[in-house]
């Protein structure tokens, strides 16, 4: 589409389950307000729009965790992610919510002209059923063991532990996580879009018709259409979404991801009465952002369910961006594996901009990424700092030492005066070119260029040096150094919002539109800049370091409630616990058992004698190391003989699951022979 009159742009609604992370940031809504920021900019229509998605099993299965209803889970997220989008300074227009009244009535209102008009095919199929709760169960509330590797707590939908996706009746031993009790097969009837009735138009209108679509994109598509399309069920047995709006669907609500895309509908209409010219006009574009997983439900079910209502135009685009990791590991809202973006505000404040930066200069555009602590800290201070913060400071200080703040006027140009101003031009045209194509990182690289182009004009110059000799000269170069700066604050606009805003503070410089971009004379001589503060200041090791240190503390609290620890054994009385005479003990000599890999020979000071024990704890512990530490050591087992040497006892490990032994001792020193109960 060469023309269009205004553009609406769509966020992927995130789940109210949990807060905003790093991952949301760079996959959608980072790239999004930037390109929502550069349209405004340029004077252009736009809206921006985002909501929370609340519906859906995984937010039950949280509440019915936590002891809350559905809409407690919802509420509290909501006001979370809501509220740190607006601090991060995400520019929406609208953020909505899916159990709002006006998205359950919308959602509603596009499910039934679509039953009306004869769009879905209805099917009975057998489903588990949980008879002592009276409801079918949905596939995560059924666990069982795995067909394909044998894991005990996979889900009906997918084995967690080898990954393959699984239907609930695979499941060996399927048990209703409500009850516990094992569910049984009943009919229940469901609507599908029959998504095959629409692989003509979808080949057509996507493979034909959109190949300028990311290669990410397109390809998910074409691998979707031509392994053949299936119906896809759009209402659930449930009761926590939107109701289904017909009489013989009592107790079922709407497929989460068939009314999750509406709320894009219903937030544009609780945004503005003219919602329909954003919806139903050719001349308007539409765009969603969003990750790679949602890809199959923005480019072929949403179209092919906007198809089937017929009033409704369809995305120009999806630019949909790949995953970013964490230090090397999947991102996961389960494990807390994520830079939480309400966190980050708070430890941080003042650095929202220094996180754009980072996850656009980092975009997962073309691969998955990975954002790094010590990486984001120096981009802050190798570029933010260095390159951006210090060219602006160095111009704005010289400004006011040689000049007291008024902004000198231009004199004879040399060549490569001249040469520098035409870069200015060539800088926008290659930004531009990068944010028509949703290229950012590479447009914030442009962008920064033109603040390089500064630095090595200063350096090359050296107006410190030459104003002894030639002030007329340092004018000229001063003059260009501030309209070089005057532009920074229109390229940077869409990337560092609140930066750029301090920066025409400094400048006491009024916000300027993207077509003034280029221009080479922005700031007029004579115009008085302000004493300028600092853009961006350094991040020293330490915050870094405890940022590091905040993530090993996850990664290790993970590590424990992961392992699985072994049932109890059967109880025992008293006198049986009476039987065991546990002491402490000093190893005096250790050494290795000949031809054995896991044995050692311990001679040990129980306190009663000193006695010979073979422990199997050699591939854990060199014997040197083990001379004159204390141990518990069980003094009452039957001796027994081991590779030759007769055993008289036996010191207490703890064994790890995977199979690591550590000795367990008195944790000060004790005396020896002193009793363990
Ligand atoms: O994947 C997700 O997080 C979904 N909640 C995205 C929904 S996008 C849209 F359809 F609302
Ligand atoms: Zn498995």
């Amino acid at each position: 589409m060469a023309e269009y009159k205004r553009t609406l742009i769509t966020t992927a609604l995130p789940y109210a389950n949990g807060p905003i992370h790093i991952g949301h940031l760079a996959g959608v809504y980072v790239p999004a307000d930037i390109y929502a920021r550069y349209l405004r900019l340029k004077g252009e229509e736009v809206v921006l729009i985002g909501g929370s998605d609340e519906h859906g099993v995984p937010i039950t299965l949280k509440a019915k965790n936590e002891g809350v209803t559905p809409q407690d889970i919802v509420d509290k997220y909501h006001g979370i992610i809501k509220e740190s989008f607006k601090k991060f300074g995400i520019s929406f227009d609208v953020y909505s919510r899916t159990s709002s009244k006006i998205h359950h009535d919308t959602a509603s209102e596009f499910f039934k002209k679509l039953y009306d008009t004869g769009k879905f095919i209805e099917k009975t199929s057998e489903q588990y059923y949980d008879e002592e709760n009276k409801q079918f169960l949905a596939d995560r509330y059924i666990t069982g063991t795995c067909p394909k590797c044998g894991f005990d707590g996979a889900y009906g939908d997918q084995c967690e532990s080898c990954g393959s996706s699984l239907s609930p009746t695979e499941l060996i031993n399927p048990k209703s996580m409500i009850s516990g009790n094992v569910p049984v097969l009943k009919e229940t009837k469901h609507w599908y879009l029959p998504l095959a009735q629409y692989e003509d138009w979808l080949r057509e209108w996507i493979l034909e018709g959109h190949k300028e679509w990311k290669v990410n994109v397109y390809g998910q598509c074409k691998s979707w259409i031509d392994s053949g399309l299936q119906s896809r069920a759009v209402t659930r047995d449930l009761n926590w979404g939107v109701p289904v709006p017909i009489d013989e669907a009592k107790g079922k609500v709407l497929y989460v991801w068939f009314d999750a895309p509406i709320g894009y509908i219903s937030a544009t209409k609780e945004l503005t009465p003219e919602w329909e010219k954003y919806w139903k006009d050719p001349e308007t574009r539409m765009l969603h952002f969003i990750g790679k997983d949602n890809i199959v439900f923005h480019c072929i079910i949403f179209p092919s369910m906007l198809k089937a209502e017929g009033s409704f135009i369809l995305p120009e685009n999806v630019p949909a961006n790949e995953f970013l990791n964490l230090e090397g590991d999947k991102i996961s809202t389960s494990r807390n594996w994520a830079v939480w973006l309400h966190e980050y505000l708070e430890e941080f404040p003042g650095k929202e901009d220094v996180l754009k930066y980072v996850l656009t200069a980092n975009a997962p555009e073309t691969k998955d990424n990975d954002f790094t602590w010590s990486d984001f800290q120096a981009r802050n201070n190798n570029e933010l700092v260095a390159v951006l913060g210090n060219y602006v400071n160095r111009t704005l200080v010289l400004t006011q030492k040689y000049f007291g703040g008024v902004v000198p006027a231009l004199g004879e140009l040399t060549d490569s005066d001249k040469e520098v101003l035409a870069k200015i031009s060539d800088i926008k045209e290659e930004v531009e070119k990068s944010l028509d194509n949703f290229r950012f990182r590479e447009s914030l690289k442009y962008a920064m260029d033109l603040a390089r182009l500064g630095n090595k004009y200063l350096a090359d110059e050296e107006p410190w040096k030459v104003i002894k000799s030639d002030e007329e000269r340092v004018k000229t170069v001063m003059n260009i150094c501030l309209q070089i700066t005057a532009n920074l604050t229109i390229i940077l606009e869409p990337f560092l919002p609140f930066s750029m805003e301090k920066l025409r503070s400094f400048l006491n410089f009024e916000k300027k539109g993207w077509d003034a971009l280029g221009n080479t004379s922005l700031i007029a001589a004579g115009h008085k800049v302000n004493k300028p503060e600092l853009l961006f200041e350094k991040i020293e090791d330490k915050v870094i370091e405890a940022q590091i240190q905040k993530l090993f503390d996850t990664k290790n609290a993970n590590d424990l409630v992961e392992t699985k620890a072994s049932p109890a054994k059967e109880n025992i009385n008293f006198d049986d616990f009476g039987k065991i005479d546990i002491r402490v003990g000093t190893i005096i000599e250790a050494e290795k058992v000949a031809k054995t890999k896991k044995l050692l020979k311990l001679k040990i000071d129980t306190g009663i004698d000193q006695r010979t024990v073979v422990s199997g704890i050699a591939e854990y512990y060199q014997p040197e190391v083990l001379i004159g530490r204390q141990v518990s050591i069980l003094v009452n087992l039957e001796p027994k003989k081991l590779r030759g040497i007769e055993s008289q006892g036996m010191i207490l490990c703890a064994e790890n699951a995977d199979g690591s032994l550590s000795i367990v001792a008195p944790d000060q020193k004790a005396d020896n022979g002193s009793e363990v109960k």
